[in-house]
């Protein structure tokens, strides 16, 4: 039982351990006078990643809009906006975002657009983890264990998973 529960929170470490948090301007944070194009093209974006923005609350803050507003500074139609100082925001499509400051900090280089890939494959035992896990953790954590015993000791793996689990 003890095992089945480490092996569990492998499983799910093993599924949740690829988002990255990436932090506009590293150590310079979002503010003006940065070519935030320089950041993005330095990292790369995966679905499920997050991207976060740390700055001034009394002097900035951060709206998603489209090419449109990214192009032209502007809020109007705007798809979110974020006013907190230190905001974490999940990417969580495969498509271009635009995140541009909303205070008319834009027109001094507060914009960033950023392109989300898909997640690489994640190994087979992540996979059922992933799907298994929007169910119930018992079943997770029993299919896993016992595709480990499978695995490592054959029929008796089998045999054994059955005297446990049933
Ligand atoms: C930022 O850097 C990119 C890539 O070198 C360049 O194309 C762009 O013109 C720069 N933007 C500004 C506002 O300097
Ligand atoms: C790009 O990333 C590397 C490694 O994280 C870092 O050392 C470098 O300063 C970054 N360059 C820019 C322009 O952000
Ligand atoms: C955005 O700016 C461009 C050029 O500055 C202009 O042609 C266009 O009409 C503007 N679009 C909007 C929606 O304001
Ligand atoms: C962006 O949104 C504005 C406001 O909703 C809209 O007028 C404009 O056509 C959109 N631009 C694009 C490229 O979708
Ligand atoms: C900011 O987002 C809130 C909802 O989160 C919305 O009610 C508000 O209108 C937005 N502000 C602007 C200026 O778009």
């Amino acid at each position: 039982m003890a095992l089945s529960v480490l092996f569990f929170l492998l499983l799910a470490a093993a599924a949740t351990v690829n988002a990255t948090d990436h932090i506009v301007g590293a150590n310079k944070g979002w503010n003006p006078g940065i070519n935030y194009t320089l950041w993005a093209n330095n990292q790369t974006f995966y679905a499920g990643d997050y991207i976060s923005f740390r700055y001034q609350k009394s002097q900035y803050n951060v709206f998603l809009v489209n090419k449109t507003g990214y192009d032209n500074c502007t809020i109007e139609g705007a798809l979110g906006n974020w006013t907190g100082g230190k905001d974490f925001i999940m990417l969580n499509k495969t498509q271009r975002y635009y995140f541009i400051c909303g205070t008319g900090g834009c027109f001094n280089g507060m914009k960033v657009s950023v392109v989300v890939h898909p997640l690489p494959s994640p190994p087979k035992s992540a996979i059922s983890a992933e799907h298994s896990s929007k169910k119930s953790a018992a079943p997770v954590a029993a299919r896993g264990f016992g595709s480990l015993l499978a695995t490592s000791f054959g029929l008796f793996g089998l045999i054994l998973y059955d005297s446990i689990w049933t």
